[in-house]
Parts: C-alpha cells; structure tokens; sequence
C-alpha cells in the first residue's frame, strides 16, 4: 500500500465510516481514552484520528491534536468538533503525514493510534516518528487487530491479503513481527471489541 491507494481507499470510506466501523470500534475507543487516564492540561495526539469519533470521548480540558492523511475524513471530524462543541480542547486538526510529522520532539504527552498501524504504507516509520514526537516517559497506546494464530483464521486472514490495497488496511498483520521489528515493547495488551478479536498495546515512550 502507499499513500495514494491509503488516500483513495478513505476517500470511498468517509462518507459510511461511522455506520460501519462506528459502533464495532468503539469499545476499543473507550478502553485508550480511559487507559491514558489523561489529565487536564495534558496534550494527546491522535495519529490516523479519521472522523474523529474518539474526541469526544477525552475529558475536557485535555489538548487534543488530531492529523490524518485522509482530508474527506478530516472533513468530517472538524464538523463533529463543531457540532459537539469541544473546539476548546481541540487545538488543531491537521492533514499530515503520521510517517513524517512536522511537530518538534517530545511535543505531546501521550501519543495514541486507533486501528492505523496496519493501514499506513510503512509501520516502522510511523511508529519512530509516534515516539520521537512523545515525551519520553510519556505513553504510547496502539489498537489494531493482527493476525490471528488460529490457522484457520489466520490463513483465511493471509489469503485476504491481496485486497489490503483496496480496502485499505492489511489483514495479515502480526503482533509479534510488528513488536520485534519496531522495538517496542507492550507493558500491557487487553484485548478489545467483538469476542477480543482486536488488542490495544500500552507500550511506554523509554525515557532518554
Ligand atoms: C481505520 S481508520 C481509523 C480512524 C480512527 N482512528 C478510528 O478510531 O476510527 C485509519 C485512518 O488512518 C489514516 N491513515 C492511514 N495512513 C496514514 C498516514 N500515513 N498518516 C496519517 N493518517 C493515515 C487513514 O486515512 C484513516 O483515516
């Protein structure tokens, strides 16, 4: 996938994103923001924040920065800002790059991705530039599903694989690989969603 077929796949999703994936995501949604357990005051950015769906979820006074590469999905997370009123605790919405953002290091307390790694072209980009723009000592929350180890499941996931550029995310993905290659490492994984079939890794920003 590169960012042109991630831009166009979104572009087709924008409009029904919150009828299909609204409600099945959400309880994952819950369990970051209530994990983070962010103060007032402290900022969180959402890389791949999509419609926004999980903004007004933060309590308020928490400074929320959302980017994404999708503008037609933007579109409709700066219009839920509005229609909900928490503009205040939203400080930017932005078109951006997760794999290379334009934010100084250490820029935000915690840094979170919802259902984004395995939708980006390159997760070992975009998980160096999540802790380079993180405090260190800060929080690093991710949710995605990855590859089943049942290999029943798993194989019918693998065989899927082939359409991940169409329906814009990659459904042979490995927790696994995706730890071991990009060096993290989850001080906790619950797992989330209809029957766990998703997981949500907390995996803290080392201090220098
Ligand atoms: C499955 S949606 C998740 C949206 C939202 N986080 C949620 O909870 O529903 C994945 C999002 O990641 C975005 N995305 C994919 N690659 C990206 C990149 N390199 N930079 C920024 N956003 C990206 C897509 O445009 C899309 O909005």
């Amino acid at each position: 996938m590169n960012i042109e077929s991630v831009k166009a796949a979104y572009r087709r999703w924008a409009r029904i994103y919150d009828v299909v994936f609204g409600p099945i995501f959400h309880p994952g949604r819950r369990h970051v923001v209530e994990a983070l357990g962010a103060q007032p005051g402290e900022r969180v950015l959402e890389v791949g924040v999509g419609t926004g769906l999980s903004l007004p979820l933060y309590p308020r006074g928490v400074k929320l920065t959302g980017i994404d590469i999708s503008r037609e999905m933007l579109d409709v997370a700066e219009r839920r800002v509005e229609r909900d009123g928490i503009g205040e605790d939203v400080e930017a919405i932005r078109e951006m790059d997760a794999e290379a953002m334009d934010f100084p290091d250490d820029a935000f307390d915690r840094v979170v991705a919802m259902y984004v790694v395995s939708t980006v072209p390159d997760y070992h980009r975009l998980v160096r530039e999540m802790r380079r723009v993180c405090k260190p000592g800060g929080d690093l929350y991710i949710v995605n599903h990855f590859q089943s180890e049942n290999p029943v499941i798993g194989g019918i996931e693998g065989a899927l694989a082939p359409i991940a550029k169409f329906v814009g995310f990659h459904p042979d993905f490995r927790m696994d690989h995706f730890l071991t290659e990009t060096g993290l490492e989850a001080a906790e994984v619950r797992s989330v969603n209809l029957g766990g079939y998703w997981k949500v890794l907390h995996c803290p920003n080392p201090a220098d």
